[in-house]
């Protein structure tokens, strides 16, 4: 079992996408996001079925604001998290946060479910987060709740052909009280296209609040804060 504790190195993860099948053996890893959760989460890691099972820088960094900022306003939340592989952000959450009564839904495509419920089981997070399988561009599944509160994405920009179906996904999730809370590495001039295309269809703005964020720029990720375009709008004819 691997450990961040003793880590001072903020993202002590595999930096590219791409080859990944040999980067990492199955193993279970120990993330207390430097101390901050007393009880660390254990993750299995496995890459059989796909990237997301192993941690991601982007990952690493939305948890870790997550905690910090955001530890007690979250109660009474609805909180859906799309493309989150073994579940890193969303068991953070359910592990560090005040969250409830609804549960954290953590979602990916088919292959990565079984992983998903290990790393729930794992922690013991059971009453507290539910995994499901969400296709971005496919309708929503039942059971993830209309326009939730809360969505969280971490290193979901990487393959070009999925970029207008992740936006399909953000604009049928996003109601006019929703935020989603996304972070990605820059790898590629072509991840640019991704925000291009977010920024006409959202209101984005880069999240400043986070004490860390001179550290993961050099390291070419961000993290923003996606709104839907009424919400402005909203506001202005109230005012
Ligand atoms: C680089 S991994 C990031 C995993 C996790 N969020 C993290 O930060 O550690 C990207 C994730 O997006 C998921 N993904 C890719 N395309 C998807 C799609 N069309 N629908 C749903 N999830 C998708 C992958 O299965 C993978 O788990």
């Amino acid at each position: 079992m691997s450990s961040d504790s003793e880590s001072d190195a903020p993202f002590n993860v595999s930096e590219t996408l791409i080859p990944f099948r040999d980067i990492k053996p199955v193993d279970n890893s120990s993330v207390s996001f430097d101390g901050i959760l007393d009880n660390p989460l254990v993750l299995k890691e496995d890459l059989k079925d796909g990237c997301g099972g192993q941690l991601w820088p982007a990952g690493m960094v939305l948890a870790k604001y997550l905690l910090r900022r955001h530890h007690s306003d979250f109660s009474g939340k609805t909180i859906v998290e799309l493309g989150a592989g073994g579940g890193l952000v969303g068991l953070a959450v359910a592990r560090g946060c005040t969250v409830g009564p609804s549960p954290i839904y953590i979602t990916d495509q088919q292959p990565m479910l079984p992983l998903m419920e290990t790393n729930i089981e794992l922690n013991d997070l059971s009453s507290t987060v539910a995994a499901a399988v969400l296709d971005w561009g496919a309708p929503l599944p039942d059971c993830i709740p209309a326009h939730p509160a809360i969505i969280l994405a971490a290193d979901c920009v990487y393959f070009e052909p999925a970029f207008p179906l992740l936006i399909t996904t953000l604009k049928d999730l996003l109601g006019p009280e929703s935020v989603c809370y996304f972070c990605f590495k820059r790898r590629r001039r072509a991840d640019l296209r991704f925000i291009k295309m977010a920024k006409k269809a959202f209101d984005i703005e880069e999240v400043h609040d986070d004490p860390d964020v001179d550290i993961y720029r050099r390291e070419n990720l961000f993290l923003y804060a996606i709104r839907s375009k009424s919400c402005k709008r909203d506001s202005r004819e109230r005012d």
